[in-house]
């Protein structure tokens, strides 16, 4: 078995967000023009940027003793929603249309997010420099794909997309998504579905894929209320996958949240479903960087497969 490439990835091309500071088990971070305060269990060192920057701030996530419950606390009038943009490496660059750019509604959820994990940025760069290399639109599916910014980004590129979320509320969030990105013309198929029951029709009507992403939550439902939970699930969903993929396929990429997994062992899972084809497993963290002190935050564990 090959060794797995260790590495970190850092999601360094945004304009749009940043990493202001972090310490004392929070994060604040900018989503546009707002700054925000979210839990960050793992930032156990001290905040750098003096009181007042975090006084500054928007909006204040208290959690609730359970792992997912709180509620956002409002300290600055905010918008319900508002825009952000990312642009995607594609060569040659972004027409003056935009097309090159993912354009996107923001706004506090429930359940702490945003609508946008920024540090995903770099399987969006990554998926975009394989599919542009290809002479024909590749195949390839989102699963968990939340507000669809992945689904766009292979989209832009050139890749016919299949994108399976649980939830319909976050598929026409997807959809906005995609018209905001000047992107309505581009081959996306929306499905509201569970995502391993979905592949597992994908692999019955013989479908095959030369492109697979997924972000699989925690613990999850899927829309008949289909249990998600990651280490009972994810093995059987990756195999599942590796069914459905091309001859020849371009990548297979995982990202794992909020879990005590360590990349090394996510990584050599890949390596292992993976084994028949010739390619290279990379795996590690996936982190942002403070702009206060340089500090690194690892946000989750990735590990994929490229051709
Ligand atoms: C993007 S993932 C979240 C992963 C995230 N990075 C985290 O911290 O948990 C969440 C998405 O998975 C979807 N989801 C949850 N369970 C699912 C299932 N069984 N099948 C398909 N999608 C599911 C949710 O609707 C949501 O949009």
């Amino acid at each position: 078995m090959p060794p797995t490439h260790f590495s970190l990835l850092e999601a360094t091309r945004w304009q749009d967000y940043e990493l202001l500071d972090s310490g004392d088990g929070l994060k604040l971070e900018r989503f546009g023009a707002y700054t925000f305060i979210r839990p960050e269990v793992q930032a156990m060192w001290s905040r750098s940027l003096p009181q007042k920057d975090w006084d500054a701030a928007h909006a204040v996530f208290q959690p609730t003793a359970e792992e997912s419950g709180g509620h956002w606390v409002v300290k600055k009038k905010i918008p319900d929603s508002w825009q952000m943009k990312y642009s995607l490496p594609l060569t040659p660059s972004p027409s003056p249309t935009g097309r090159g750019e993912l354009r996107f509604t923001v706004m506090t959820t429930p359940g702490r997010h945003l609508g946008v994990f920024p540090e995903v940025a770099s399987h969006w760069d990554f998926m975009v420099d394989l599919v542009q290399k290809e002479n024909q639109p590749p195949n390839v599916l989102n699963l968990f794909g939340y507000t669809g910014l992945a689904s766009l980004a292979a989209a832009a590129a050139g890749a016919k997309v299949t994108h399976v979320d649980a939830s319909k509320k976050s598929v026409s969030w997807a959809r906005e998504n995609q018209q905001l990105s000047g992107l309505s013309d581009k081959p996306i198929r929306w499905v509201v579905e569970d995502a391993l029951k979905y592949v597992q029709r994908e692999e019955k009507r013989g479908v095959k894929y030369d492109g697979i992403i997924l972000d699989p939550p925690k613990f999850g439902r899927g829309p008949k209320g289909e249990v998600w939970e990651i280490y009972k699930s994810l093995p059987n969903l990756l195999e599942t996958c590796r069914a459905v993929l091309s001859d020849s396929p371009l990548f297979l990429a995982v990202t794992v949240y909020a879990v005590k997994a360590s990349a090394i062992h996510v990584g050599q899972t890949l390596e292992e479903i993976m084994k028949k084809y010739k390619g290279t497993v990379e795996s590690g963290e996936m982190v942002t960087r403070e702009t206060s002190a340089g500090r690194l935050l690892s946000q989750a564990v990735y590990a994929r497969w490229s051709k």
